[in-house]
């Protein structure tokens, strides 16, 4: 990987255009309150949309903060340069989202009593939208082929590292009703559902109308046309949308579309073996 697109941190790669020194270890120090909610993700699993979904839910359906403020200020992420300069600009209960591991949350998030949604989504889509992103973003290596990629990412040579080692110490992490585990499958396949739950672990309670409000609004056609959600207020030449957009399909089994059945039993195989092997049992069938 190229030495100065990555910060390595703990041995995880993360991207320097968003991460340095400071920003890490302002996170792993960060004062965590027992309101404060966490959506966690491995990179390109849903994080986006849950900027969008955590202040409907908490604030019960007000639309101001997803129409006026950038997803990166509105929900910001726990490890990024952004959060120390809109941390106060944060009202409570504050939303944040990370794809840290679950190891190297902070001290005080242990001890506090906030809470996270963990969203999973499909490995191999997981790959698919990584390879596009990789295309479009500029502050990360490029790609390759897709067969390249797919052994880089198999690797954990991509930004936070391996998928599996991320969901790995997630799944068993110890918070007991602390934390909430939902996939972006589900969340495609009913969404009002999906919030439903979500509101309901958050301590919510959201009118039938006020969820079906939420869902409008999170659709992926409502946010790939909100510039605050978007990424369209990037400059081209650290994101540029027409080597691909950001919010790009948004549905669930593109992979069908860009793997080989060699690529499938090739990439089948890793990921079973680090995982169910290990007696993680995965939510989707890998075949
Ligand atoms: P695709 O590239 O498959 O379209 P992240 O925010 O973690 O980087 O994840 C990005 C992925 O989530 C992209 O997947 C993006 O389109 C998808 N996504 C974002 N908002 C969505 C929404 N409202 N509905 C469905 N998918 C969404």
């Amino acid at each position: 990987m190229s030495s100065q697109k990555y910060i390595y941190y703990h041995g995880i790669p993360m991207p320097s255009e968003a991460h340095n020194t400071e920003s890490l270890e302002y996170a792993r120090n960060f004062s965590v309150e027992d309101t404060d909610v966490f959506a966690v993700t491995y990179p390109k699993s849903g994080t986006v949309w849950m900027q969008e979904i955590l202040p409907l839910l908490l604030n019960g359906g007000d639309t101001t903060p997803i129409k006026t403020i950038p997803n990166w200020d509105r929900v910001p992420w726990l490890e990024e340069k952004r959060l120390a300069i809109v941390v106060d600009k944060l009202s409570s209960p504050r939303a944040m989202v990370t794809h840290f591991p679950y190891h190297l949350m902070p001290e005080s998030f242990h001890t506090s009593k906030a809470k996270v949604i963990n969203v999973m989504r499909n490995p191999k889509d997981v790959l698919v939208s990584s390879y596009f992103f990789h295309q479009m973003a500029k502050f990360l290596d490029d790609p390759g082929t897709f067969d390249e990629f797919m052994d880089t990412f198999l690797e954990g040579k991509v930004l936070f590292g391996k998928w599996t080692d991320h969901v790995k110490g997630w799944k068993s992490a110890e918070l007991g009703n602390r934390i909430m585990y939902i996939t972006y499958e589900e969340m495609v396949q009913d969404l009002p559902a999906a919030l439903r739950r979500m509101a309901d672990f958050l301590d919510r309670n959201l009118s039938e109308e006020v969820i079906q409000k939420i869902a409008q609004h999170c659709s992926f056609g409502k946010m790939k046309t909100n510039d605050m959600s978007n990424f369209s207020l990037v400059p081209k030449q650290y994101m540029d949308p027409d080597k691909s957009p950001f919010l790009r399909k948004g549905v669930a089994g593109d992979w069908k579309n860009h793997f080989s059945s060699e690529q499938l039993a090739k990439f089948t195989k890793a990921i079973r073996a680090e995982m169910e092997s290990e007696g993680f049992s995965l939510p989707w069938s890998l075949d």
